[in-house]
């Protein structure tokens, strides 16, 4: 029997170049629940009697009549998880009945063996939703893992269960009610607000953790969530053997949802050998600059290779740099984009490509960085915030304002930098600025808060995080 492990790293992995790592996971779920099912389908015969009573109604679950042999086997076509959270690593958990499976490949385990109390206090071998809290400023709860069983709510804190839980949800979330669908954690970067997001059949609540009060919304063309999934900065809804991304504020939907598992598997049979995308997604090494494109786009450049994750459809593609970019070759120091180009600087000389594909390298450049910017070269990292035209440098600890539209242009505004001795890159988007160094990413809500910042804010694993490397 070839490992499902390995079976499954080769389908992520052939997704992963196509471009498909959300179908991918979905694929190597439906393997795991298929090789869970096929390893134990006595236990699994003898657990199923009673536990679905009531719930599969409650969800309106469209095939789930079988035996339970049967019905598991049926999800490998079309599969609905119970409850998905990111554990403390930032590692995603999903849970489908009492199994849990840790990260996108890799075999189902007993979700008692890492969460042994969720048994205790519970028969019915599920847990109805899941997140985990990750707001600094809630120090009390912050980084724990919370899940919901019925009108009761458990904190974890490195697979521990905190002191006096399970409490019942009403206690730690007023106004949220029991017997929840989903849960997902949204921070304020992307939602405004430290906030907690429940949902229930069409019931969407979102729980502000500061002042506990809860706004309930009306997300009109979301499906009704049996578990969701805040992964990479974006927020996945799961239903039924399908899955939309949604805009966690407004609960719009956007591009081609629902997917479904099946049909990526279809389209996924084609790989070829060389792996720069496992490789590059999950690298410790420091990157050299990054930057994202008007459309959202992330451009991330590392010694000879650079990874591109697309913002529509949040797939990754590595690829060298002498393929996509000639006549830069290698080793970038910073990279910002403007106005649909890429400025790129090596040295003491600027590239500036047309985004397009294939990218194009203007006329007449390179140019010496000093006569285009006003500023001599090497530099650390540059970036331009959304509808602006201000090119921020940082260099020797100091960052500069470049005016785009000056002629000619100076680097003005010249102040120091306290918390970083060195950057390797950064980016600016709708959320604030992203600053990268080492393994990790630091994120500030403008360029000037990270100028004033005189301690480092919460720090974010790139490869986790940023490019969905799972583990
Ligand atoms: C993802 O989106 C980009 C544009 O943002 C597009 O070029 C690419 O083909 C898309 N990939 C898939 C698999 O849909
Ligand atoms: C976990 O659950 C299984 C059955 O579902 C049981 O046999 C086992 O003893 C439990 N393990 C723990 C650590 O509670
Ligand atoms: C928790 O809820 C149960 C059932 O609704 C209730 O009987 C019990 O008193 C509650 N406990 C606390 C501490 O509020
Ligand atoms: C969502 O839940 C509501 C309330 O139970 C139900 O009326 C509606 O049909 C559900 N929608 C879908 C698409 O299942
Ligand atoms: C709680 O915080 C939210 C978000 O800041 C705010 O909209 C709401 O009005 C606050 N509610 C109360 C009762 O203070």
């Amino acid at each position: 029997m070839v490992p499902f492990a390995q079976l499954c790293r080769l389908w992520t992995r052939g997704h992963y170049k196509m471009k498909l790592l959300p179908h991918a996971l979905f694929l190597c779920l439906a393997l795991a629940l298929a090789w869970a099912d096929h390893h134990e389908p006595h236990k699994k015969d003898g657990r199923d009697h009673g536990r679905d009573h009531g719930r599969d109604h409650d969800r309106g679950r469209d095939n789930d009549h079988g035996h339970g042999h049967e019905r598991v086997r049926d999800r490998c076509k079309g599969i609905e998880m119970d409850a998905v959270a990111v554990n403390e690593e930032g590692i995603p958990y999903f849970f489908k009945e009492d199994y849990l499976f840790k990260g996108f490949h890799g075999k189902a385990e007993l979700a008692n063996e890492s969460f042994a109390e969720l048994d205790d206090h519970h028969h019915l071998g599920h847990v109805d939703a899941a997140f985990r809290m990750h707001y600094e400023d809630d120090p009390n709860h912050h980084d724990r893992m919370f899940f919901f069983l019925d009108h009761k709510v458990f904190a974890y804190y490195q697979h521990k269960l905190e002191v006096g839980y399970p409490k019942n949800i009403s206690e730690v979330f007023p106004g949220i009610p029991d017997h929840l669908d989903a849960a997902v954690e949204c921070p304020k970067s992307e939602c405004g607000e430290d906030s907690v997001i429940f949902f229930k059949k069409n019931e969407i609540f979102h729980f502000y953790v500061k002042n506990k009060t809860v706004d309930e919304r009306d997300f009109r063309s979301m499906p009704n969530c049996t578990s969701a999934f805040r992964f990479m900065e974006h927020y996945y809804c799961f239903h039924g053997h399908k899955f939309s991304k949604f805009d966690p504020k407004t609960g719009e939907v956007h591009g081609k949802y629902p997917k479904e598992a099946r049909k990526y598997f279809m389209r996924c049979s084609k790989f070829d050998d060389d792996d720069h995308e496992e490789r590059e997604r999950c690298s410790r090494v420091h990157l050299d600059a990054i930057t994202s494109d008007d459309a959202g786009n992330i451009y991330a450049f590392r010694g000879h290779h650079y990874i591109r994750k697309d913002e529509g459809n949040d797939t990754l593609k590595a690829d060298t740099i002498e393929n996509a970019f000639k006549e830069l070759h290698s080793e970038v120091d910073a990279v910002f984009s403007y106005d649909g180009h890429l400025y790129m600087i090596k040295d003491d000389q600027l590239f500036v490509y047309r985004v397009g594909e294939p990218h194009t390298h203007l006329d007449g450049y390179p140019k010496p960085v000093q006569e285009e910017l006003g500023i001599k070269g090497p530099i650390e990292a540059a970036f331009v915030c959304e509808d602006h035209h201000i090119a921020h440098i940082i260099k020797d600890r100091h960052m500069y304002d470049v005016d785009l539209k000056a002629t000619p242009r100076t680097a003005g505004n010249k102040r120091p930098i306290s918390i970083m001795k060195k950057v390797d890159g950064a980016m600016c988007g709708p959320g604030g600025v992203k600053v990268f160094r080492g393994n990790h990413y630091y994120h500030f809500e403008s360029p000037k808060l990270f100028v004033a910042a005189r301690a480092l804010p919460e720090q974010h694993r790139i490869s986790l995080e940023l490019f969905g490397c799972d583990h």
